[in-house]
């Protein structure tokens, strides 16, 4: 991760649902020009879709808990292949379990692994007060960032709505989730040497500027409002 070697081009994002993995990595992604792989999109894409995969992974995402790792690393593994991820990628959300990162090691590599740590009542604040564009796949937040118009995206004007498990009762399941099953991960990757601890709190703004302080690469820039993340389907 030295300045001469040029920034970090194979990145994990990881941390408790609603930390802002995806807001940071969509933007960081696109300022280096690497692909943000989020399997949760992935995912979501499968579902409304109703393919085969969605179809399995369904039930177990609107409860808040993990889709069997089988299925995740195989999708992963798959959208690896495609040649936008030849220059790098951001993974946002995978590895979530220790089978995940073990079965990650046999087909990538990685250069650091970024931990996103945040209060967890900020954690329930900001996942509740998401909404989403169904077009466009605009990210807003009812606190942090409104929509100029209640209820309506900024982009497109279709009504925002709320991620199926963003409801109080998967969120609380998902934070559980996240302590019994992923937060293992921390020391696994310490362990490896690979792990980069980020303050995840304040605006998106300092945190994608600590972000950008912590990978020594260029300023960056304030995410616009709505900016897109790629999340046509969830
Ligand atoms: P996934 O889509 O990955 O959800 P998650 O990890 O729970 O993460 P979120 O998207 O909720 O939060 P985030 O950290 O990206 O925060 P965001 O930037 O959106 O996974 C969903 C489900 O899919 C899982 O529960 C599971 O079922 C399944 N799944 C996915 N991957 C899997 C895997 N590997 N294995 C098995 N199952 C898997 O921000 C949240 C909100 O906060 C937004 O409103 C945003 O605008 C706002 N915000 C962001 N940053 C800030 C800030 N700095 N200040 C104020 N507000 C902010």
């Amino acid at each position: 991760m030295t300045a001469a070697l040029g920034p970090p081009r194979h990145l994990v994002f990881l941390g408790p649902p609603g930390v802002g993995k995806g807001t940071q990595a969509a933007e960081l992604a696109r300022e280096l020009g690497i692909a943000h792989l989020s399997t949760g999109d992935l995912l979501r894409a499968a579902v409304a879709e109703g393919s085969e995969l969605g179809r399995a992974a369904d039930g177990h995402m609107r409860a808040g808990r993990l889709v069997p790792d089988e299925l995740v690393v195989e999708i992963l593994r798959d959208r690896l292949r495609r040649s936008d991820a030849a220059p790098g990628y951001i993974l946002d959300g995978f590895p979530r379990t220790l089978a995940q990162a073990k079965a990650l090691e046999q087909f990538a590599q990685l250069d650091a692994v970024i931990s996103l740590e945040l209060d967890p009542k900020v954690l329930v604040e900001r996942l509740t007060g998401r909404r989403l564009c169904p077009q466009c796949g605009s990210v807003y937040n009812l606190a942090t960032r409104p929509p100029r118009e209640p209820g309506r995206c900024d982009r497109d004007y279709a009504e925002l709505t709320l991620r199926p498990d963003d409801r109080p009762e998967a969120v609380e399941v998902r934070l559980q989730v996240y302590e019994k099953q992923t937060a293992p991960l921390l020391e696994h990757y310490r362990r490896l040497g690979l792990l980069r601890p980020l303050d995840a709190s304040g605006t998106p703004a300092e945190v994608a500027e600590r972000l950008r302080r912590l990978l020594r690469v260029g300023p960056g820039r304030e995410p616009g409002p709505g900016s897109p993340k790629d999340r046509r389907s969830r």
